[in-house]
């Protein structure tokens, strides 16, 4: 990477020291790093003992058949009793659980007594059908607390779920049911999203028309709409779970047995199934909830906006909290259901203490203006975390004066559904905070950024990020495809993992994520980052979003092209379009330098996104290149992209 990329996000020079108030009370303190650092594996043996085992493991870690790690052989643990009955069992059954808010409003608290007693309903049920340990159980749901419960029955019995995102089209969901051979589907009528019931059931009919492993589907009724019904297949959950027993004695399952598949898109082909275990996936996903959000189960209320479909959801919704007898929020809908100022009448009103979203979200926040959340009190809030994609430094810095009263820390978390649990994050009340920056691996972790001869980076210079060493809650596998483990993951640099995210090292050796490789750029020879030039052009005021992507260039090889959402008060208008363009266009300049300088601004209404809120440059650069739009079938609003053709035209 050349020295002008490099120095763009050091611009960047604001520091924000941890508060001593809460420095000296945090649960982390820096002798983590240390701890860590003596012994790793005696470190991770001590995490692993936050949990409760049913039999203690005789080895910590199993590297001999790399990259196939095994964690804790030979202990045995019932992850839903780790998540559940044992808080009944200390004396907590009467904590809350889940409060959960659904997007018309009704309302639902759980306790971990009845969340015991429902998971132990669901668990029997799922025996009922024919459910046994080591099936697989596809997930198919809304954000209401019957999705967390099947995950947890499922856990408690030994079979892996599979939780498709709920947005996902029928199609996707049935190539997902039959790589998994899922047994039984469980799925709802619809769910409410965006004011209006959706239909979820006639997805799952339509897909297993052509799974042959699916025996029956179970329905949740969550909005009473009208459904088809084959008698021979489909149960209602209303029938067969409410009516089981509300007693289930969990059984222990050694610490590698298979916990879930979560798919994720691959640069080519199709999705990969990721799978996890147990033991080492839930001690990591314990103890990075609990150091890295400061967790307090006694009087914290904490919430994460992900969706369960998502890996943020499986470990910051359901394993992590869970385990760590949390008390958190889970919402259905929107951010803009009724209104806009839906998440922060929800802080208000449950006096969250921990808030855990992603920068799209915080960036549609700026859109919609500062004057939203500054009609709430959201003064509960102690610590805000971010993940999904690097957060500008603009954004940073609003999320810390607008949402967190200009004091809560801020934890910029870096993970994938491969990684499982954070790996790179500033530690709250530890961690000097840089906007922009996810800074440092967690204590435990080992990472670095190499160049293309796997040799490290100096500090002040970028290269690929790698995980160095085993971690308990790495990705086991592929499902089913050992060989694409090894040849996405182990092959470009031998003995370590390669994330396929680009990184840079500062001056002091914290890490700025430069986004994934795949949309770096190369102009004139230079590499320019698209998230650094996306994130200089969001630092101009008149900016809400920007995405960039490289097209193809016949002199300079790429070229920069900008698309951007003007903000709601930036007086634009339409026959100003040439000057703000020439004004962005000297920013980004002005910013990086002119090699930076996009050759197109397109100002534009909406960005492409994917169904979790990451932008499809890859449409973009459709437009930029003037070809044909390819698939669009993964876009949470299939419709964007000629939204954008259009303006375009007509602009
Ligand atoms: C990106 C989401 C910068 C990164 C948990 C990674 C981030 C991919 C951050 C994984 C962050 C996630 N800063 N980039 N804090 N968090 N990413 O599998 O490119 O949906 O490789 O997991 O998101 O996305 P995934």
């Amino acid at each position: 990477m050349t020295d002008e990329t490099l120095s763009n996000l050091l611009h960047e020079e604001r520091r924000f020291p941890p508060d001593p108030a809460f420095a000296g009370a945090a649960l982390a303190q820096p002798e983590l790093y240390q701890q860590a650092q003596a012994d790793r594996l005696a470190f991770w043996d001590e995490q692993a003992r936050a949990l409760d085992w049913t039999t203690e493991w005789t080895q910590t870690l199993d590297w001999s058949n790399a990259p196939f790690a095994k964690w804790f052989v030979g202990g045995t643990l019932n992850v839903a009793y780790n998540c559940v009955d044992r808080h009944v069992d200390a004396g907590n059954g009467e904590r809350v659980a889940l409060h959960f808010e659904g997007e018309p409003g009704d309302t639902r608290s759980i306790t971990y007594a009845q969340l015991q007693r429902e998971v132990s309903k669901a668990a029997n049920a799922l025996l009922g059908l024919g459910v046994e340990a080591g099936d697989r159980v596809a997930i198919y749901l809304p954000m209401i607390p019957e999705a967390v419960i099947s995950m947890l029955a499922c856990a408690r019995i030994g079979a892996a779920h599979s939780v498709v995102f709920g947005g996902f089209s029928a199609e996707a969901l049935r190539s997902r049911i039959d790589d998994a051979d899922a047994k039984v589907v469980i799925t709802s009528d619809g769910g409410y999203r965006r004011g209006n019931p959706s239909a979820l059931k006639p997805a799952v009919d339509a897909a297993v028309v052509n799974t042959p492993s699916v025996k029956k589907v179970l329905v949740v009724q969550r909005t009473k709409q009208d459904v088809a019904w084959d008698d021979s297949r489909d149960v209602w959950w209303h029938d067969v779970v409410d009516s089981a027993e509300d007693v289930h004695q969990p059984q222990a399952f050694d610490a590698e047995n298979p916990l879930f598949i979560l798919y994720t898109s691959g640069t080519t082909g199709k999705p990969k199934g990721i799978l996890h275990t147990s033991g080492g996936y839930l001690t990591q996903a314990a103890y990075t909830h609990r150091n890295v959000f400061d967790l307090r189960p006694e009087k914290d209320i904490y919430w994460c906006t992900a969706d369960i479909g998502w890996v943020t959801g499986h470990s910051y919704i359901v394993y992590g909290p869970l385990a760590n007898g949390a008390t958190q929020v889970i919402y259905e809908g929107t951010p803009d259901t009724p209104h806009k100022g839906r998440f922060w009448e929800i802080i208000q009103k449950y006096k969250v203490t921990q808030l855990y979203t992603a920068p799209t979200a915080i960036r549609t926040f700026m859109k919609w203006g500062d004057d939203i959340p500054a009609q709430y009190d959201l003064s509960s809030l102690r610590v805000l975390g971010s993940v999904g994609e690097p957060i500008n430094p603009e954004a940073w810095i609003w999320y810390r004066k607008h949402i967190g009263g200009d004091q809560a820390p801020i934890v910029d978390t870096w993970w994938q559904t491969e990684t499982g649990a954070i790996m790179i994050s500033p530690l709250p009340g530890v961690t000097t905070a840089k906007p922009g920056s996810a800074q440092v691996a967690l204590p435990g972790i080992g990472i670095d950024v190499v160049d293309d001869a796997m040799k490290p980076v100096p500090n002040g210079s970028g290269g690929y990020l790698v995980l160095t060493e085993p971690w308990p809650s790495m990705l086991r596998g592929i499902w089913g495809d050992p060989e694409r483990f090894k040849e996405t993951y182990w092959s470009r640099f031998e003995g370590l993992y390669f994330a396929g995210d680009g990184a840079k090292k500062d001056e002091d050796g914290d890490i700025w994520l430069l986004g994934r490789v795949d949309d770096v750029m190369n102009v004139s020879g230079h590499r320019l980052s698209t998230t650094e030039i996306e994130s200089a052009l969001v630092s101009h005021p008149k900016v809400a979003e920007a995405a960039v992507v490289g097209a193809s260039d016949e002199t300079t090889g790429q070229a920069v092209c900008a698309f951007v959402i003007l903000r709601g008060d930036a007086g634009y208008d339409e026959s100003q379009s040439e000057a703000v363009i020439a004004e962005l266009r000297n920013h980004v300049a002005k910013e990086i330098g002119p090699i930076a300088k996009p050759r197109q601004v397109m100002v534009v209404n909406e960005l492409p996104k994917t169904r979790s809120g990451k932008i499809m440059r890859r449409l973009l650069q459709d437009v930029a290149e003037n070809r044909t739009v390819g698939d669009v079938t993964t876009l949470a609003d299939s419709t964007v992209m000629d939204l954008i053709k259009k303006g375009l035209r007509a602009g």
